[in-house]
């Protein structure tokens, strides 16, 4: 197996490695620290059935069913534990979430008090063009920070919204926010330091209808505006342009992540398997 860095802000391509086949533990620590050191690991080639990329997933952590889907119900039949990730709609219906509009940037579950550790995806059907994936670096844009606003952050933190996913769409069981300061969702610190490394990195979840509590709702927007603007500069991202057969995991407590829009005309399929996370966010 090699390990080779990506020309970008964050991420390495794992080469010669077959995911479909069983992999041994000493293989699996040492994706476990390259992981830890690129963030995102690209594999590329990979000829994954379901139980492969659920076994893979579970050398990680243990796999967390995905959020609420704004259709209702498990949308892998036969494994609910699994995403799907799709605009292709059959008998009129939605296989899958997030549709083919831009998916803005996020990181997953944020709204939860236990945030997942990471995701991976595994493409199936993608059209010829569009539907690329963009991933930054919070560990890079912390450290670009300047010193008096790393200071300022140290005691704040912000709701991360639980209403809406990011595709935009209103999740079931929950009504549109009209004022941020009642965003549904968990509260957790604007800086994450993290608890194997001390390093620290920001840790903003998803713009849309996110608030700094104790702040003024514009001082609040102003603040984030700002994080956020800092936070995905081109020199702290990479780009990821699928091939079907690609395997791309993240590390979702460091990582940002959002797609680009595609031709409605076209399929996209991705089926993504979600870790779960360990502990609260400090
Ligand atoms: C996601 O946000 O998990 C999906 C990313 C993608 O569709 O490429």
């Amino acid at each position: 197996m090699q390990i080779v860095p990506l020309d970008a802000g964050l991420g390495a391509e794992v080469r010669e490695v077959d995911l479909d086949k069983p992999i041994s533990a000493a293989m699996f620590e040492a994706l476990r620290a390259a992981w830890q050191t690129h963030l995102v690991l690209v594999f590329r080639d990979q000829r994954l059935t379901d139980p492969a990329l659920i076994r893979f997933a579970e050398g990680f952590g243990t796999i967390e069913p995905p959020g609420p889907n704004p259709y209702g119900g498990p949308l892998h039949k036969t494994h609910p534990e699994l995403n799907v990730i799709s605009n292709i709609k059959e008998a009129g219906k939605p296989i899958g979430n997030l549709g083919d509009g831009e998916a803005v940037w996020h990181a997953d579950m944020t709204y939860t008090d236990v945030p997942p550790l990471g995701a991976i995806l595994y493409a199936i059907e993608l059209p010829a063009v569009g539907g690329d994936t963009h991933f930054a670096n919070m560990y890079r844009a912390y450290e670009a920070l300047p010193a008096a606003l790393k200071e300022q952050l140290s005691s704040l933190r912000a709701i991360h919204d639980a209403s809406h996913n990011s595709a935009g769409i209103l999740r079931r069981g929950y009504e549109p926010v009209t004022d941020v300061t009642k965003t549904p969702g968990a509260v957790h610190p604007l800086v994450r330091t993290n608890a194997a490394t001390g390093k620290r990195c920001l840790f903003l979840g998803r713009r849309p209808r996110s608030y700094v509590p104790g702040l003024d709702v514009d001082k609040s927007d102003a603040l984030l505006d700002e994080l956020w603007r800092r936070a995905v500069q081109p020199e702290f991202t990479y780009i990821h342009r699928w091939r079907i057969g690609d395997v791309l995991m993240w590390d979702n407590l460091s990582v940002l992540h959002r797609r680009d829009a595609f031709d409605p005309g076209t399929r996209r399929l991705l089926h993504r398997a979600q870790i779960g996370g360990t502990q609260t966010i400090s």
